[in-house]
């Protein structure tokens, strides 16, 4: 018997097994190059294309003594809610999801509308939630995902080498399933950033991602934000 359900559940392990088998699914029966005799009929304009391209934009903020201003305040907020929210977060605090309509971060919220509109899509857009992280040591997020169509995090204090980097998570979740060498060939990888300071970026809101545990002893501070 053969098909797709059986070359996925049956691992080809003796050469017998491989020459009974015509299940061509399996890695054990690729032909290296050396082996190759014969190249077959003549062929041209090979050519890779890369669909689903995911997009992540990144920028830096000139106002960084505007931008570290906020510091305080946040810190005053964290003292006013003492618990915060509790998201995707652990061994650290979340601010309420409403800075966004506090007068005091109005700049930095026109600064997210402005990248949007200009840089990104031609369109008005509206910021629907926006907190802040503090993360002390050992604080980090968990995988999660965001709503709206845009999301972001700017980094307010952070240390680029110990403070956590942000990591988003390969959407192309199926390619997982052609395996070590599928994943190798396709690239199937997290990737991310260790920040700096001053640092934005905005991505997909569904596009998962989580922040890595903060080894610095000073707290690791972002604003994170969604838009529509
Ligand atoms: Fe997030």
């Amino acid at each position: 018997m053969s098909g797709i359900k059986d070359g996925i559940s049956r691992a080809l392990t003796s050469s017998d097994e491989r020459d009974n088998s015509s299940m061509g699914l399996s890695e054990d029966q690729f032909l290296s190059i050396g082996e190759l005799s014969n190249t077959g009929m003549n062929y041209h304009d090979v050519l890779t294309e890369a669909f689903y391209i995911t997009p992540i934009w990144k920028w830096m903020v000139s106002d960084i003594d505007e931008m570290k201003k906020l510091i305080p305040i946040l810190y005053e907020i964290k003292k006013e809610n003492p618990e915060g929210n509790s998201r995707s977060n652990f061994g650290s605090w979340q601010s309420p999801d409403d800075l966004h309509i506090r007068p005091e971060f109005k700049n930095f919220v026109d600064m997210l509308l402005n990248i949007a509109e200009v840089q990104i899509q031609n369109q008005p857009w509206q910021c629907i939630g926006m907190w802040a992280g503090i993360n002390p040591k050992g604080g980090g997020n968990n995988v999660h995902l965001h709503e709206g169509v845009l999301s972001g995090t700017v980094w307010l204090q952070v240390n680029t080498d110990l403070s956590g980097g942000l990591a988003f998570c390969d959407p192309r979740i199926r390619s997982k399933m052609s395996g070590q060498r599928g994943m190798t060939l396709f690239g199937t990888n997290n990737k991310g950033y260790h920040p700096v300071e001053g640092m934005g970026v905005m991505f997909p809101s569904w596009l998962e991602h989580f922040v890595m545990e903060n080894k610095n002893e000073e707290d690791r501070i972002s604003i994170s934000f969604n838009l529509i």
